[in-house]
């Protein structure tokens, strides 16, 4: 779908996030992080805090997390995540599920989440996207079938997220991250993307090849998978693509 505008999108999108979560008893979700997710979350929020919906049921998986941040890292994934949407939320602290990316066996780490993300069956799983057309942490070249693992970051990965750090060195170089096998085991994918710095690479997920050097082009295989744009992020893309 593509909304007005980015705050409108963020509306939607919290729309069937909370579709989700009220029509399942205990309901599993995966979380991306990234700017795009502040509207949404946001809006989500705001529906907790007007009574309108719960978390109290909900399970949350992180998507994928740098390696190598302090514990207390602002920009540690699960701390922005925290901070954007968990602790404004009634989502039990227990409920959060993350990836440890400090684990002395990584590796070990890797193998352990794909386990624990795979057999919760995720009902949802929230995605952004990078200007390279990366899902998560799975950048180009990812394998399709990817599992759980240590990746090495991209530089334009890296310079895309030196935003949010004091300068492009004090970006981490690894990240563990959920592979593009893993997000395509969950129920339902819903896509956010905003902006005309994302419109080459939604062009390329949505109508380009599905090929290991568009990560998100291995959404089009999956079932079930819901676009939400705005104007500028959808500005490249041929009439009538679908959009879920
Ligand atoms: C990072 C995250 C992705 C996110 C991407 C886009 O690479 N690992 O999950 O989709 O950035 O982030 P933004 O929404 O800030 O453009």
């Amino acid at each position: 779908m593509v909304a007005p505008d980015a705050r409108a999108a963020g509306e939607v999108a919290a729309d069937l996030v909370a579709a989700v979560v009220q029509a399942s008893p205990h309901p599993r979700i995966g979380l991306a992080t990234g700017a795009t997710m502040v509207g949404v979350y946001g809006a989500l929020v705001e529906r907790c805090r007007d009574g309108s919906l719960s978390f109290a049921r909900t399970t949350a998986y992180l998507l994928d997390d740098y390696v190598g941040l302090d514990d207390r890292h602002p920009q540690a994934f699960r701390n922005v995540i925290r901070v954007s949407l968990a602790d404004h939320v009634d989502l039990p602290t227990e409920a959060l599920v993350a990836p440890n990316p400090n684990a002395s066996d990584l590796d070990g780490e890797a193998r352990r989440y794909e386990e624990v993300v795979g057999s919760a069956h995720l009902d949802l799983q929230i995605l952004g996207i990078g200007g390279n057309g990366h899902i998560a942490f799975n950048e180009p070249g990812s394998p399709l079938d990817s599992a759980t693992r240590v990746v090495t970051l991209s530089e334009a990965t890296r310079r895309a997220n030196a935003r949010f750090f004091d300068s492009v060195d004090d970006v981490p170089r690894q990240a563990i991250t959920q592979g593009i096998g893993t997000i395509l085991r969950a129920e339902q994918i819903l896509l956010i993307a905003l902006g005309p710095h994302k419109a080459a690479a939604v062009r390329d997920a949505l109508e380009g090849p599905v090929t290991p050097e568009i990560p998100a082009s291995a959404l089009q295989t999956h079932p079930d998978v819901r676009v939400m744009l705005d104007p500028e992020a959808a500005a490249m893309l041929s009439q009538g693509t679908p959009l879920g």
